[in-house]
């Protein structure tokens, strides 16, 4: 592999810009899965949103067939666009803007075969990793609302399906199950009562599943990460502008998505806090995110969609408790560890979410 250094970069931004915009990268952001960099161009006439751009290396690891997953982003971003301007609205700042390469391309193919591409870059915004206020968790909410309204009619089953059976709850169970059964590192012994709870929560796997299998969940577009740091908020007024971090969009069920925000922030400790007297599902700040989510569809949602909400938080729960806890068992595979049990506590703290859900919801 061909160390990534200014050089390279700098080459890989003149796909996009030209040879003579001699560009300036800086890293950038606090992404986890991708590499991001700000890029400026040298071109003192331009508007500065002309001059100023985002590039990211796609994740090859997470995503196997990155041509698919930009196909999807521009599927979505052009429908938004489109929506945006029906409704009158300038979607300068309200959707990621993806550039192409002079070639015409959506991505950049560098020589190790890893995809690059380019957003304009979202100016005047940031990204909160924590809501240090309530409005600000409420915020993206609203964000995260909007993206299903605008997105409403959008043909979902044309998606492609970048990471197969992402939130298959049934299918996660029984990779987990079946982990339990092999117990490849010894390590079952150490987590019985936690592999106990998970069994005895083993219906809530279908719930979702087999209610779109009835025809009660429609078919919708997903964005599959809705985590806070995922919506930009505009600097000056603290209101949310739009959603960014698109590649995990598949087509899915709107109750994941919230599921999954709640699973995620309305706790009041870390996802691997230890110390579980300090976790707690945090009903409160559940119905902050759920009004402000509501308003954002806009009446996008049937009422079996919204009667289900608590079932998106649960089993979304469920599901990252069973994937933590798989890990766990696999000898620490998949997520990053920084001690032995990391992952059983991280187990601990999606079990703990989702005794209090049972009780709370
Ligand atoms: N178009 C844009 N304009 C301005 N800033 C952007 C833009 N796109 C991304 N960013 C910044 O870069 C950061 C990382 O981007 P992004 O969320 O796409 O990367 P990621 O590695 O997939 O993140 P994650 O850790 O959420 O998976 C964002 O949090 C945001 O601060
Ligand atoms: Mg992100």
């Amino acid at each position: 592999m061909t160390a990534l250094n200014e050089d390279r970069i700098k080459k890989i931004a003149e796909a996009f810009t030209g040879r003579d915009s001699d560009p300036v990268c800086v890293p950038f952001g606090n992404g986890h899965i991708n590499d991001t960099f700000r890029v400026t161009i040298n071109a003192p006439e331009a508007p500065l949103q002309e001059r100023i751009f985002v590039l990211q290396k796609i994740n090859s690891t997470v995503f196997r067939n990155p041509v698919q997953v930009m196909e999807n982003v521009l599927g979505v971003t052009g429908w938004i666009r489109l929506r945006l301007e029906d409704a009158g609205l300038d979607p300068e700042r309200r959707v990621l803007d993806v550039i192409r390469t002079l070639d015409g391309q959506p991505c950049y193919v560098d020589e190790d075969g890893e995809c690059w591409r380019a957003y304009r870059f979202i100016r005047d915004a940031v990204c909160y990793e924590r809501a240090e206020t309530e409005d600000i968790f409420y915020q993206s909410a609203v964000a995260f609302g909007n993206f299903q309204h605008l997105l409403s009619d959008y043909p979902a089953q044309s998606l492609y399906e970048t990471i197969p059976d992402f939130h298959n709850t049934p299918v996660r169970l029984r990779q987990f199950l079946d982990t339990v059964e092999r117990d490849p590192v010894g390590r079952a012994e150490s987590a019985a009562e936690e592999i106990g709870f998970l069994r005895s929560r083993g219906d809530l796997a279908g719930r979702l599943t087999q209610a779109a299998a009835a025809g009660h969940l429609p078919l919708r577009v997903t964005h599959n990460d809705t985590k806070l740091n995922n919506v930009m908020i505009d600097r000056e007024t603290g209101k949310w502008l739009c959603v960014i971090d698109l590649d995990t969009v598949m087509s899915g069920l709107s109750v994941t998505d919230f599921g999954d925000a709640i699973r995620f922030g309305a706790s009041t400790a870390a996802e691997d806090e230890p110390d579980l007297d300090k976790v707690h599902f945090d009903r409160h700040l559940y119905e902050v995110y759920r009004q402000g989510y509501i308003e954002g569809c806009q009446g996008a949602l049937t009422d079996s969609e919204l009667q289900m909400l608590p079932d998106g938080a649960m089993v979304i729960t469920y599901e990252q408790a069973l994937r933590f806890l798989a890990d766990y068992l696999n000898g620490d595979v998949y997520y990053k560890t920084a001690r032995p049990a990391h992952n059983l506590e991280r187990a601990r703290t999606q079990i703990r979410l989702l005794s209090e859900m049972e009780q709370l919801l």
